[in-house]
């Protein structure tokens, strides 16, 4: 019998293209917005699903697999699989993949490092003092930023996007250091990233922090208030990873106090607010996790997906279980 997959919520067409052509039924959710847990629970208890395509935005708990005791796999549409309780579906028996497209580390290195340069030269707030009809004229000293050639990146995670994004700084004659669980050998031959042992290193050497980590147990409020209080007075941190990597109230009260110079943060530690305050900053750039968000990244996820789905029920293993 065809297989029965739940979209839930509308992805690029070729994703679910490759699942129609193999005959399965790909029921997208027809509403544009993020499923409640509610909503989802219900869906699943009515379908006789058999896998899940599932976002970063859907707490895949077990209420969920409660729901569904016919759905063996949830294929994450995302790098990061923090949403899923990855555990509890080992238990179950049931499979995760994830989505880790090297144009997803392409799209996020890319618009960090687009974070990076809109901090250094102040893009965003001149944007807005133009638009509101402020600008009356040239001035030395309107908008003075800072350079980013010779500056110091910090990259706390080393992985596939903090890799992208050190190619990306050398290029920008930036020194780079950084730290990992585990070091980096490319990083350091090709780009002389080079290793501190620690997070409180980094922070206290480098003039642009930038975080790629998965979020965890161990990097939850990885950067904290005391870990702030480390940074540079000119430093700038960047978040394309995951909110609660960041304690979001103790950097707004050091964007606040001017404890550090600036920060731009893609993710929000609870998503989709920001702590009270944090918007009403002009050292502060906030966009709303859209770092993946390129054409190219969002197809080729939706291309894993969909890959690891089919592989899954056609006997192949799926290349991208997070849950062995
Ligand atoms: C996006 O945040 C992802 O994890 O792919």
């Amino acid at each position: 019998m065809s297989k029965r997959v739940f979209i839930t919520r509308r992805i690029p067409d070729i994703g679910v293209d490759m699942l129609k052509a193999k005959g399965y039924a790909a029921d997208v959710y027809p509403e544009d917005r993020i499923l409640t847990h509610k909503k989802l629970v219900d869906i699943l208890k009515k379908g006789s699903y058999d896998a899940v395509l599932c976002l970063l935005t859907d707490a895949i708990d077990a209420a969920v697999f409660d729901s569904a005791p016919s759905v063996k796999l949830y294929a994450n549409y995302a790098s990061g699989y923090d949403n899923i309780d990855v555990a509890e579906a080992k238990r179950r028996g049931i499979t995760v993949t994830n989505a880790p497209a090297d144009l997803t580390s392409e799209a996020v290195a890319e618009h960090t490092i687009a974070l990076i340069l809109a901090l250094a030269a102040r893009i965003v707030e001149a944007d807005e003092f133009v638009r509101l009809g402020k600008y009356k004229g040239w001035s030395p000293m309107n908008f003075i930023g800072t350079d980013i050639l010779g500056k110091t990146l910090g990259l706390i995670g080393a992985g596939r996007i903090g890799e992208r994004v050190a190619y990306y700084s050398k290029g920008l004659g930036m020194k780079i250091i950084y730290t990992d669980v585990v070091r980096n050998d490319r990083i350091e031959k090709e780009y002389g990233a080079v290793y501190r042992g620690s997070v409180e290193e980094v922070l206290q050497a480098a003039d642009v922090i930038s975080l790629h980590v998965p979020l965890l147990d161990s990097t939850r409020h990885l950067i904290n208030e005391a870990r702030l209080r480390l940074m540079k007075p000119t430093g700038f941190l960047i978040n394309t990873s995951r909110g609660p990597v960041v304690d979001e109230k103790a950097l707004a009260e050091a964007l606040k106090e001017k404890t550090i110079a600036g920060a731009a943060l893609d993710v929000f530690e609870f998503e989709p607010k920001t702590v009270p305050g944090l918007a009403k900053l002009d050292n502060v750039i906030l966009t709303p996790h859209i770092a993946s968000a390129s054409i190219e990244a969002r197809d080729q996820m939706a291309e894993i997906a969909a890959q690891n789905i089919i592989d899954f029920f056609e006997g192949g293993k799926p290349r991208n279980i997070v849950n062995p």
